[in-house]
């Protein structure tokens, strides 16, 4: 059994982290955090707007910042973004303070859920299809490195895979959370 005083999802974006995540957290009585959303709470700008301003670099550090600040805490369940992991600090904190679940997705079904997206400032182009591609070559065995637990979300609604999750991880996980 794996002890990690928090539960983290790591995936593409469009695998369902937040969806799933709430989800999850509500069946484990942890607190749902999303670590995007916590980066515009802290900034007081939205992720477009940093993107814009301060460019993917000054996004990725707020994104560690934050994310150190989220994992020093316990009992919560961290959806992070799609490139949380590109950063070899992150990821070793991911591991060190969570159990880490990579939800993954197929190109298929990332379009799909991304289809009426206007909010992820590396889709605001018409190649979206070459974009998630190529951040899949570079970020799948990331994803994998540091997963504990990977669970396909292709094909599933939101409340399946988390039905699914939580049953796995009754079996694997023995953080703060009490699954309900
Ligand atoms: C990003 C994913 C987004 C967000 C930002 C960058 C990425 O999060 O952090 O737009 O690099 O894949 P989601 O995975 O929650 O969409």
């Amino acid at each position: 059994m794996n002890p990690a005083p928090n539960l983290v999802l790591v995936g593409p974006m469009g695998a369902g982290k937040t969806s799933i995540g709430r989800r999850l957290a509500e069946r484990f009585g942890l607190s749902f955090v999303d670590a995007d959303h916590a980066i515009e709470q802290r900034t007081g700008a939205t992720i477009s707007a940093i993107f814009e301003h301060m460019g993917e670099s000054g996004f990725r550090e707020r994104e560690s910042a934050v994310l150190a600040e989220l994992l020093a805490g316990e009992a919560q369940l961290v959806a992070t973004g799609g490139g949380a992991v590109l950063d070899p600090g992150n990821r070793r904190l991911m591991q060190e303070r969570g159990f880490v679940v990579y939800l993954c997705a197929g190109l298929e079904s990332q379009l799909k859920r991304l289809a009426r997206d206007r909010s992820r400032p590396l889709l605001q182009r018409p190649d979206r299809e070459q974009v998630l591609r190529e951040l899949a070559r570079v970020r799948e065995p990331l994803y994998r490195e540091v997963a504990d637990l990977v669970m396909d979300t292709d094909g599933l609604t939101a409340a399946e895979a988390s039905s699914r999750l939580c049953l796995q991880l009754a079996e694997r996980w023995n953080g703060n959370g009490v699954a309900a």
